[in-house]
């Protein structure tokens, strides 16, 4: 096990065992306004499978898009871990880090030191958010969009993005993400309880994080990230990786 490893705090996120209705977006950005931002920063986080797999992927899906220069935009950035990937990985290039809590973006100037003057933060409602026309070169996101409510929010994004994107830019989004019917949510859902136990979690720990995930999060199945990409006008569209509830899926503009 690795020094960064022993000393990561285990953390498991916020108890919301005792509610069934959803979050609202208001009680959702309140929530993050509370988090300790540090915890966000770890690149162990105990409670996703192959995290640094999938962020190690990102980079190698935006190479052939991006050059000396590029602006990537990262949708719900935190406290800046996918954009640490980017920026070690790809050394020219730039990112704007956007996302709604103030508090989780404070941590971006210690998690992204070694790359000053390469980032800049803007605090903002991705779902409202003016993106601009040809404005970035790629789009990226990990574990932030699955804040949207249904099919009127992910596609009025998604067509947000289109616009904003230059000609052959990539969004790539690293999530959750639903089954395509409720016994695939189900599976999925078995295969990331196996993972938690796997990882020591106790079944009391495992059910606080399944019902967190209930009640904040409202991931859309693979098919239908893909259709309303296409819909937005992105012409390739493909799930590049995927295991249980968790994916990274591309549009290429
Ligand atoms: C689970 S954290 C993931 C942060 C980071 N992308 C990562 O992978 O470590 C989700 C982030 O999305 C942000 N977020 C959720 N809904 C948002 C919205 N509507 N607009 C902007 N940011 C939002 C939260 O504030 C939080 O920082």
């Amino acid at each position: 096990m690795s020094d960064e490893k022993r000393i990561t705090p285990r953390y498991i996120g916020p108890d919301t065992s005792a509610r069934t209705e959803k979050m609202s977006r208001a009680e959702i950005q309140g929530r993050f306004d509370k988090e300790v931002a540090a915890l966000y920063s770890q690149r162990d986080p105990i409670w996703l499978p192959e995290f640094r797999q999938m962020f190690a992927l990102v980079p190698e899906l935006l190479k052939p898009h991006v050059k000396p220069g590029s602006v990537i935009l990262d949708v719900g950035a935190g406290t800046g871990n996918l954009s640490r990937s980017v920026l070690e990985a790809i050394p020219d290039v730039r990112c704007v880090l956007m996302d709604f809590s103030a508090n989780m973006l404070s941590a971006v100037p210690l998690v992204l030191a070694p790359f000053a003057g390469r980032f800049e933060t803007l605090v903002a409602d991705f779902i409202d958010a003016d993106y601009g026309v040809a404005q970035y070169e790629a789009i990226i996101s990990s574990f932030a969009i699955h804040h949207c409510r249904g099919r009127a929010e992910y596609g009025g994004l998604y067509q947000k993005f289109e616009q904003a994107l230059k000609a052959g830019g990539i969004f790539v989004c690293c999530d959750v993400v639903a089954g395509a019917d409720e016994s695939l949510s189900q599976l999925n859902e078995n295969g990331w309880r196996a993972f938690l136990k796997e990882q020591g979690l106790v079944d009391a720990e495992v059910d606080r994080i399944l019902s967190n995930y209930h009640v904040e999060d409202s991931p859309i199945d693979c098919p239908l990230h893909l259709e309303l990409l296409k819909e937005a006008g992105f012409s390739i569209v493909d799930v590049v990786w995927k295991r249980s509830n968790f994916a990274i899926y591309v549009g290429i503009k």
